[in-house]
């Protein structure tokens, strides 16, 4: 009796842990979490040494035809579809942008226009960032969510 029902206490919690993780999955992936930045490609605007960025998934689940040019998103990586990159939106659909204004990657005289459901994004370290200099306008369907704020840590 009594081993029966530590067993079912012990059942019920493993469940409790299993719908919590489960709330916290489907919470990180469709709402929004905070993510830590790492890397140079952002500088300024996020330090390399990692900083904590808050993304809003909803926000551009609800919305995605609202998203402007200049705001910072995140989302797959085209070159590697298991990292999740931060980057801001430069070009939207239809709009013909320089490819790099700094020259670095391109030469200055360079444009292309941005095909239907394609973004153009870049870096705000452009000496220091893979973007779409690189690759080229990339797809809405790998963006993620909009990032909304950001948690300066004292140290
Ligand atoms: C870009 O990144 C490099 C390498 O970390 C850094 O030395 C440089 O200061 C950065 N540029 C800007 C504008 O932050």
């Amino acid at each position: 009796m009594f081993r029966n029902s530590a067993l079912k206490k012990l059942g019920l919690g493993c469940l409790h842990a299993v719908n919590l993780a489960c709330f916290l999955h489907l919470f990180k992936e469709n709402v929004g979490s905070p993510c830590l930045t790492y890397g140079p490609s952002m500088l300024p605007t996020f330090e390399s040494t990692g900083e904590v960025a808050i993304e809003s998934i909803i926000s551009h689940r609800l919305a995605p035809q609202s998203l402007a040019r200049g705001e910072l998103i995140s989302l797959k990586s085209p070159i590697n579809p298991n990292r999740i990159i931060c980057k801001r939106v430069i070009g939207l659909p239809g709009d013909t942008i320089c490819v790099d204004p700094t020259g670095l990657k391109a030469s200055t005289t360079e444009h292309v226009s941005i095909p239907k459901g394609h973004i153009w994004i870049a870096g705000d370290n452009t000496s220091c960032s893979t973007d779409s200099r690189d690759y080229g306008p990339v797809s809405v369907a790998l963006i993620r969510g909009r990032i909304v704020a950001r948690v300066r840590c004292f140290r």
